[in-house]
């Protein structure tokens, strides 16, 4: 694997993994999907100012360059790509607005995180020009938006959507869970628990009501805990098709949050 700041031409069709770096088993699954698509794979680490909108998590992000450097080789990336700050941001560049939907369920709690998402990952798709990205399905507002960007703007780039990687525990894994002590952890059990347990009603409001649960951990403070129709990402129905819990919220002092696609009696015609 090379490992550089400058990103020269390629040569050969790449799949592209964006990353924040502190990279985990869940970035690995990325890039091993990544590897399925093209023998070249870029992943880029790149801990982008623009979709922090509160500075002290920017501050707090982890680092770990070594590790990021290893497993990214184990998971088969050709190519880690850490850019300057400079290459992303020069003087003049276009900045994305994510619309209606950026200021909703994670907008309301993070507001212009998504325009910043959508900003960075247009312009490392203007560096990388892939012809796939693949994104993780835990984080599924960003995927959602991503992959509406990614059809008006780039259109050549296939989005490739990997489903969550979880702990033994069932926690999603995420580069902010190193900053769990042992007791956090076990309280943030209950996310993924009641994500499953919402997830065998095939009723939308008695899926809801059952997401409830998840207030009863005192450790957990709840930002949203929401059915949503997949299609749209508006509020989910009866009607709806493909439905998916989405949750946040905090656990002494680290942001989580996770999905499940929930079960429908309704089948597609
Ligand atoms: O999901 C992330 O790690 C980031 O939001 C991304 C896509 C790399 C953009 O900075």
């Amino acid at each position: 694997m090379k490992e550089t700041n400058v990103l020269t031409d390629l040569d050969r069709p790449c799949a592209f993994v964006p990353t924040m770096g502190a990279l985990h088993a869940g970035h690995q699954s990325l890039i091993r999907r990544a590897r399925e698509f093209c023998d070249e794979v870029v992943v880029s680490v790149f801990v982008n100012p623009l979709q922090f909108e509160d500075k002290d998590d920017l501050a707090k992000y982890p680092k770990t360059p070594e590790i990021d450097a290893q497993l990214a080789s184990e998971a088969g990336a050709t190519i880690l790509w850490r850019p300057d700050y400079e290459i992303i941001y020069p003087d003049q560049i276009q900045l994305l607005t994510s619309g209606e939907l950026g200021k909703k369920f994670e907008g309301v709690h993070r507001p212009g995180h998504f325009d910043g998402v959508l900003t960075v990952v247009n312009r490392l798709f203007e560096l990388v020009r892939p012809r796939y990205a693949i994104f993780g399905e835990k984080d599924f507002q960003q995927l959602f938006l991503i992959t509406k960007m990614a059809a008006q703007l780039h259109p050549e780039i296939e989005i490739v959507p990997a489903p969550t990687i979880r702990e033994a525990s069932g926690l999603a894994m995420s580069s902010r869970n190193v900053r769990l002590n042992p007791e956090s952890r076990q309280a943030a059990e209950i996310i993924s628990r009641t994500l499953r347990m919402a997830a065998t009603e095939d009723n939308v409001e008695r899926a809801r009501f059952r997401l409830q649960e998840i207030s009863s951990e005192p450790e957990f403070t709840l930002d949203y805990a929401e059915i949503i129709d997949e299609d749209t990402f508006e509020i989910a129905t009866e009607e709806s098709v493909r439905r998916r819990a989405i949750v946040a919220g905090w656990i002494d002092g680290v942001r989580l949050i996770d999905n499940m696609a929930m079960k429908s009696a309704l089948v597609r015609a």
